[in-house]
């Protein structure tokens, strides 16, 4: 396959833009950029120029300078690096591809060919996307967020389930502080509204004799339902996050936090000591807590009522004979609707 053309961000337009956008609506000279760069006032010109054309623009005073007026309403590499302000510390690379079979597989390839991890990988548009069970995933270049995270944790490869969950839990945090509307997470993958789903993930690994060598978080994140609407067979099932908060999202400034939140959390979170914080991430935005839930483990089939999850991942299920069963992976169904409540 030919290697894809990287569309990494340029150092210059992340540090005009990270200037930008700490300077907020007060102009700046072209001389102070022009010093942030180490380059002449020509130069802030000319990328200023090239900035416009990619959806960018700036008002320009006469002795007052420049200020940022409008943004790209898509994916941009070199904003998402500016906007990435808590994660600065934090060493890891971005890449924005307009178009990819699958970013987690792109992310494997990269990964195998020896590019640093971690590093994050979004793709405006995917044409194999990928789901759980070898499901498709739709992947219209509409500006929904296709996205994966690439690490090398060199971990038992029993920590691996923890990550689905980590992410999951994070993604439920950051849409609640983002959108106003709390989402939750059916174990193990799925961001549910009301039951409809809005994004997924998927994570896989390389493993290495007793230990993951390369492992890939896959993102899926429905932020507005396709130019021409859902199509059949998921109108009743799929839900986006601009038709649950009503409200326009910017792509670029979720995705920033989003990869601010992880890349800055998964240290601490791959170092072990996650039990108990990620037990109690998890228990604030569990779809299935206390709902009879029914589910394949193998060949058997289990019944009972969702109590949480255990430190591997595995779900727990307390069945009528009172034994709590720990459940390492399936496809859960409700066993029966929620209870409707009442207002009156
Ligand atoms: C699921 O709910 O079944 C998981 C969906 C995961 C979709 C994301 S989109 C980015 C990454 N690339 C893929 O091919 N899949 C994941």
């Amino acid at each position: 396959m030919k290697p894809p053309p990287f569309d990494q961000p340029s150092p210059a337009e992340v540090i005009l833009l990270r200037a930008f956008l700490e300077a907020g609506d007060t102009f700046i000279s072209g001389t102070t950029l022009a010093h942030r760069l180490g380059l002449s006032r020509v130069a802030v010109w000319q990328h200023l120029a090239r900035l416009r054309e990619q959806g960018f623009d700036f008002e320009a005073a006469h002795a007052r300078g420049y200020r940022l007026t409008t943004r790209p309403p898509t994916l941009h590499a070199a904003l998402l690096a500016a906007t990435l302000a808590p994660a600065r510390d934090v060493d890891f690379s971005l890449s924005v591809l307009d178009e990819i079979d699958s970013t987690n597989d792109e992310a494997m390839r990269q990964l195998t060919a020896g590019r640093p991890a971690p590093f994050a990988l979004l793709a405006r548009r995917q044409t194999e996307g990928r789901g759980r069970l070898g499901r498709r995933w739709l992947s219209e270049p509409n500006g929904n967020l296709y996205l994966t995270l690439a690490f090398r944790p060199r971990l038992p490869p029993a920590r691996m389930p923890t990550f689905t969950l980590w992410a999951g839990a994070n993604l439920c945090q950051l849409i609640a502080t983002f959108t106003r509307t709390t989402p939750t997470v059916k174990w193990p993958n799925d961001l549910l509204f009301h039951g409809r789903k809005c994004g997924g993930i998927l994570t896989e690994a390389r493993i290495d004799a007793d230990h993951i060598r390369d492992l890939v978080i896959g993102i899926g994140l429905n932020l507005a339902p396709p130019a021409t609407g859902w199509p059949a067979e998921l109108r009743l099932v799929a839900t986006s996050l601009a038709e649950q908060s009503r409200t326009p999202l910017d792509p670029n400034r979720l995705t920033a936090a989003l990869l601010g939140r992880m890349l800055v959390t998964y240290e601490r979170f791959a170092a072990g000591g996650h039990q108990a914080a990620l037990a109690d991430l998890w228990n604030r935005y569990d779809a299935l807590r206390d709902r009879e839930v029914s589910l394949l483990d193998g060949n058997e089939r289990i019944t009972g009522i969702a109590r949480g999850i255990d430190d591997t991942g595995a779900l727990l299920v307390r069945t009528a004979a009172g034994r709590t069963r720990r459940v390492q992976a399936g496809e859960v169904t409700f066993a029966r609707p929620p209870v409707p409540v009442s207002n009156s």
